[in-house]
């Protein structure tokens, strides 16, 4: 039977510890150390009807780094759905193309009902406010190269979602994921009228978790173990909140003043990005580049290991990794970026 990954829904605690050590081990391959072929001659198509660079540009990579080849298509327009073309016949006509689908769209639901028509694995790269379960992957990836960084446990932890709760899809689907494992402390901030919805709140206390929803970030944080902030969905704004939306005001802010004031020395700062970096958006504050805690560039790297790990698992060759392995014979640098933080 085919399997997809459309919905953390689908994820048991198991298949997460199973990826997570997958991306561990394709670690050498990502960080460009090393290259396998394990994919040679298979065809990944990515769809993407919603804008897109990290999520896009990391599933092909990752494909390419596993020997794979890649077909994309970007935007409505330049695709048949401008012509009146269904799900179901897209996702018939792709499925005779390419190996396995990556696909975005602004529809809630759309990515799975576009996966019915098919018996090739379709990837969830965000439908609409839904779901995004391979960032989620990367988050709790993340999560725990960091916390074994700094000696912590996941068990126990408090994290801090703040930003729009209600249409980031990221969040939603981290949420869940989180949900999964021992319980731990999540904190809720957001502007009004962007709350997470309740029925994601129930779901998470119904496995044992304490959930906190707190109206601003002015107050003390001491015992933060992680910040995970979000961009405001405005594209996904009715009319009517578009109408009445005058910007975040500056108590949402997460910036090296609230970071000195609020938290302490080992929070982490996380972001699925992009972030707004207009200055009336209040989004991540860019004055934190360069302080060890902001793990976003750290995050967006692994987004390589773990969409890895996904086709691996997906089109099982998982195993045959590390007998097709070897040595990369072109230039990588040692930092990636030119103020990467020592951590
Ligand atoms: C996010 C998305 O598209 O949901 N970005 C991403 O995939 N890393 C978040 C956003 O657009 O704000």
């Amino acid at each position: 039977m085919t399997s997809h990954l459309l919905s953390v829904d689908s994820l048991s605690r198991e298949r997460v510890e199973h990826l997570l050590r997958v991306a561990r081990r394709v670690e050498p391959i990502a960080q460009r150390r090393q290259i396998t072929r394990v994919l040679e001659g298979a065809v990944l198509g990515n769809l993407f009807f919603e804008a897109s660079t990290r999520t896009r540009v990391s599933f092909n990579a990752a494909f390419c780094r596993l020997g794979g080849s890649v077909c994309d298509t970007t935007g409505f327009t330049f695709s048949s759905m401008a012509k009146g073309e269904s799900l179901y016949d897209t996702s018939r006509v792709m499925s005779g193309y390419v190996d396995a689908i990556v696909m975005r769209h602004p529809e809630q639901g759309s990515v799975s009902e576009f996966a019915q028509a098919t018996n090739v694995p379709v990837i969830n790269g965000g439908d609409g406010p839904g779901e995004h379960p391979s960032q989620a992957l990367l988050d709790l990836y993340t999560i725990d190269k960091e916390f074994s960084r700094l000696g912590k446990s996941l068990a126990g932890a408090h994290l801090l979602l703040t930003g729009d709760l209600k249409f980031g899809r990221t969040v939603h689907s981290l949420i869940k994921l989180l949900s999964l494992f021992d319980p731990m402390h999540i904190t809720l901030v957001s502007p009004p009228g962007l709350e997470m919805p309740d029925h994601l709140i129930d779901l998470v206390v119904s496995r044992g978790h304490r959930i906190e929803q707190r109206q601003s970030l002015a107050s003390d944080f001491r015992d933060l173990d992680v910040i995970y902030t979000t961009r405001i969905q405005k594209e996904r704004f009715t009319e009517e909140m578009s109408e009445n939306f005058t910007g975040v005001s500056r108590e949402f802010i997460v910036d090296r003043a609230f970071m000195n004031r609020h938290c302490a020395q080992d929070t982490i700062v996380m972001h699925p990005l992009p972030r707004d970096s207009r200055p009336e958006a209040n989004d991540l504050d860019p004055d934190l580049n360069g302080d060890p805690r902001l793990a976003i560039f750290r995050q967006t790297d692994n987004g390589i290991p773990i969409r890895m790990a996904i086709f691996a698992t997906l089109l099982g060759v998982e195993e045959l990794i590390e007998r097709d392995r070897r040595d990369v014979r072109w230039f990588v640098p040692e930092k990636i970026g030119v103020d990467d933080a020592d951590c």
